[in-house]
């Protein structure tokens, strides 16, 4: 079988961030449009669906694992997806360090690992140094929209924004069973659906 080559994907799509500096969106984009921020993108239906719909924005997915990378990186073509960046990064903490702070209008989590044991808990992407981060990425009035089929994790995320003033819930009792108009289902979130797990969804405003 013929070894499949995606280096030209990867030349095309891929961002290799320098930790001694941080992203200039305006040289990777090559126009000054808003930057929405992904984060665990997995096989990319929600990215690449958002970026056709929204031409006028720039999409960055920042997705751990390699596999997960690649699929995506079959489904963009040069032509159509010029809005959409890839880097394979753990995303953590540290992402103030490669990313400008404000620059973000929008951060998408969708389905993060649940990390559902109690001693797994602290391995989970939301906490509140971590919330904390979300604050300074995002611009003024950015938002950030969350999912989850884990009712223990959508009661921690919600109980993790809830302490906070810095952020404002767009869901008034925190979260929504409702998807938004334009959500994209991602094949995980059907899958989750059919075993009986239904999304739970929570947006903030950030609070300038
Ligand atoms: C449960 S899957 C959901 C994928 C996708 N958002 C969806 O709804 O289909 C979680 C994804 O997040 C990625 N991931 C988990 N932790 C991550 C981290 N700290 N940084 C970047 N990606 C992460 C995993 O590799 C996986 O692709």
């Amino acid at each position: 079988m013929k070894k499949e080559d995606l280096s030209n994907k990867f030349e095309l799509f891929e961002v290799k961030p320098n930790p001694e500096q941080k992203l200039d969106f305006v040289k990777i984009f090559g126009n000054n449009n808003p930057v929405h921020l992904e984060i665990g993108s997995g096989r990319g239906e929600f990215l690449i669906s958002k970026a056709m719909q929204n031409p006028d924005i720039n999409y960055l997915a920042i997705e751990l694992k390699e596999k997960r990378i690649k699929t995506i990186l079959r489904q963009l073509d040069e032509e159509i997806h010029k809005n959409v960046k890839l880097i394979r990064l753990f995303v953590d903490e540290a992402v103030i360090g490669i990313i400008p702070q404000a620059s973000l209008s929008m951060i998408y989590i969708i389905h993060p690992d649940p990390w559902p044991k109690k001693k797994h808990n602290r391995r989970r992407l939301i906490q509140q140094r971590f919330i904390d981060v979300l604050w300074q990425l995002l611009a003024s009035n950015g938002k950030v929209f969350l999912s989850t089929d884990h009712s223990d994790y959508a009661a921690w995320i919600v109980d993790h924004f809830n302490r906070r003033n810095d952020f404002i819930s767009i869901h008034e009792k925190g979260f929504s069973r409702t998807a938004p108009e334009d959500h994209i289902e991602t094949h995980f979130e059907k899958m989750k659906k059919e075993e009986g797990f239904p999304p739970y969804f929570m947006a903030y405003r950030k609070k300038n």
